[in-house]
């Protein structure tokens, strides 16, 4: 696990403003954001985006990622495909809590069609403030890192 400050942000054209929204909200609380576009509006590949940053993530050079979509689903399961990478799609904050500390999830999605920016910011703290519980849960995310050997 790195210790790096330095959280990646990436979309695809459905969500950039409130993916640059992200990126100054978590800077105001002492991170570094690592926003990786894209900044056009013209419509663009979610895949590439998910994959570019779980990379990222996967690399130990950035220690998390929050990643969105229209829905938070598709660059969620993009994501999902780079080894080591647990990333979530959250519409409310109870679960932003429970994939760090039950899931060790280092990626949060979020979909900019399904939630409003107050929530989202919300989500994001929820995530960003919580820490991994270990125990039985190290046991089972152990299993899941294990499927991918
Ligand atoms: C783009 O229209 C939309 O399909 C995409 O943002 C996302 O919701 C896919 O999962």
């Amino acid at each position: 696990m790195t210790d790096t400050k330095r959280i990646v942000l990436s979309s695809d054209h459905a969500a950039i403003a409130l993916r640059q929204q992200i990126a100054r909200h978590i800077e105001a609380k002492g991170w570094e954001a690592v926003d990786i576009g894209p900044t056009s509006p013209e419509s663009t590949h979610y895949p590439l985006h998910g994959e570019a940053a779980a990379q990222k993530v996967a690399s130990g050079d950035c220690r998390f990622g929050i990643i969105l979509c229209g829905t938070g689903q598709g660059i969620m399961m993009a994501a999902n495909k780079v080894k080591g990478i647990r990333c979530g799609v959250c519409a409310d904050e109870f679960s932003a809590r429970m994939i760090r500390a039950h899931n060790d999830a280092q990626m949060l999605s979020i979909g900019e069609r399904v939630v409003g920016p107050g929530l989202a910011l919300a989500i994001v703290d929820a995530f960003l403030e919580t820490e991994f519980e270990g125990g039985r849960h190290g046991t089972r995310v152990d299993m899941i890192k294990a499927m991918e050997d």
